[in-house]
């Protein structure tokens, strides 16, 4: 247990233990605190240097092009990682001697891949939907629980209620969860306050996760996911209010501006607006798209040049082209489809058609309370229809293109080194064993953060 001055979680219990503790900045939280959070007894880690050296990796996966197959694999290889940063891959045997000394770990055989990029979830919220999940079960459709007043409305009341600390302990529960699956960089939205001090709060909370684990949060204002319950009859009066009202403020807690284009959400042109006025703020635009039906938010994506359209259920070949020659990455959410009971988006056909394709949870509480990245990838692959490499490749170097973070996922030198070593000898073990948690060892910008590389969890 290593000791910090302070929790970055609570900022205020000083000089007791912590359970998370990482990155060259000794980010912590306090026992306390985990246990509000949730209990993620991650195990402390070597010094927080940013230097490690991988060997006896059976299977590396480095997406980089210049090698073999679509997950650029290596077989035998070692990684060697100074200040946080890939210095160097190759097979073992190769290794120059200057990385030897650097603090070694053998993976005995086991699989070493980038970790997780999940560029799409809604992880601040309060409350849980599990009702009307049953409702669905039993034949009700989403927008008839919408129509009832349930749906992201029930999701609004709750989150309006809640404290920030409130929201703070369940996002990072849910972030830790993440963490422990693999996830290094995560995206998280707003969209659950709909009013100008819930939506900030929101976005607030999603940058405080980020400042408390070790993992790295981008932010997207999302105020435009449904009209708010007091503006139904003034839909005019809510866009107006969050160009004026909510975007100055929130245009400097997010990178992008999302809005919900879709039935029983907004329309093209209210959409359109709205992602206008996020770039006039510098906010660049994403886009819910065709996830309830075709009603032309791919034709929006590809003429605003959106940096990703997500969802996508509804695309056909011309949409796909147009993705294509625009460069806006598709992120596909499978675990929302799947728990729906919806139909998938066409994985195959975007890959086909030379979409970039990435991705992601969506962890909401209403159409995907999922955060294992892992699951998502055999869901890619056995309902969607995405191949082994393909839903691997998407759901790390796909992913990180959809947040533009050009140094992650991937493992080639000068790339940030966010790896996990996995319990499997293979990335195919991933779809192959759905149900467990593959992930040993979580390494942050060269740190082993989750799993550790201590003697209680090498192998022997
Ligand atoms: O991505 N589609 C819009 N938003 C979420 C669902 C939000 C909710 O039902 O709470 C999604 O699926
Ligand atoms: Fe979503």
């Amino acid at each position: 247990m290593a000791r910090l001055l302070r929790c970055s979680f609570c900022g205020r219990r000083e000089d007791q233990t912590f359970r998370i503790v990482a990155g060259p900045h000794r980010v912590g939280i306090c026992d306390e605190c985990v246990e509000l959070a949730r209990d993620v007894a991650l195990p402390s880690s070597s010094p927080a240097t940013g230097d490690l050296l991988l060997t006896g990796i059976g299977e590396l996966v480095t997406n980089d092009p210049r090698r073999t197959g679509q997950l650029g694999l290596v077989e035998q290889a070692a990684v060697a990682v100074r200040h946080g940063k890939v210095a160097w891959v190759g097979f073992e045997s190769e290794l120059p001697s200057r990385y030897r000394e650097l603090p070694g770990y053998d993976c005995e055989g086991r699989a070493v891949m980038p970790g997780f990029v999940d560029p799409h979830t809604h992880l601040v919220f309060a409350g849980e939907r599990s009702s009307e999940f049953a409702s669905r079960l039993a034949g009700a459709s989403y927008l008839d629980i919408q129509q009832a007043g349930g749906g992201i409305a029930a999701t609004v009341g709750a989150t309006r209620r809640a404290s920030f600390d409130e929201l703070l302990a369940s996002a990072v529960g849910r972030a830790a969860t993440m963490l422990e699956h693999g996830t290094t960089t995560v995206e998280i939205k707003s969209g659950y306050g709909l009013d100008v001090e819930t939506e900030i709060r929101c976005l607030e909370v999603a940058r405080k996760v980020g400042d408390t684990l070790p993992i790295d949060v981008v932010t997207t204002f999302l105020g435009a996911h449904q009209v708010p319950p007091e503006f139904v009859a003034d839909r005019d009066g809510y866009l107006h209010q969050i160009e004026h009202d909510m975007l100055p403020t929130a245009s400097r807690l997010a990178s992008y501006c999302d809005v919900f284009c879709d039935r029983g959400a907004f329309t093209v042109e209210e959409a359109r607006r709205v992602l206008e006025a996020g770039r006039r703020y510098g906010l660049k635009p994403r886009l819910h798209a065709n996830q309830l039906g075709d009603t032309g938010g791919v034709e929006l994506a590809a003429a605003i040049g959106a940096i990703s359209a997500d969802h996508l259920e509804y695309v056909d070949a011309n949409q796909a082209a147009a993705l294509a020659a625009t460069g806006v990455v598709a992120v596909l959410c499978p675990t929302a489809s799947w728990s729906m009971q919806a139909p998938q988006a066409p994985g195959a056909l975007l890959w086909d058609r030379g979409v970039i394709v990435a991705l992601a949870t969506d962890c909401n509480p209403g159409t995907s309370y999922v955060e294992s990245m892992q699951l998502v990838v055999a869901v890619a692959c056995l309902e969607m229809g995405l191949r082994l490499e393909e839903a691997v490749w998407s759901a790390t170097r796909g992913s990180a293109l959809a947040l533009e973070e050009d140094d992650k996922g991937r493992i080639l030198p000068g790339a940030v080194a966010d790896l996990i070593v996995l319990d499997a000898e293979s990335y195919r073990h991933l779809a192959y064993r759905p149900d467990a948690n593959l992930v040993r060892t979580v390494v942050k910008q060269g740190d082993s953060v989750v799993g550790g590389f201590h003697a209680g969890r090498n192998p022997a």
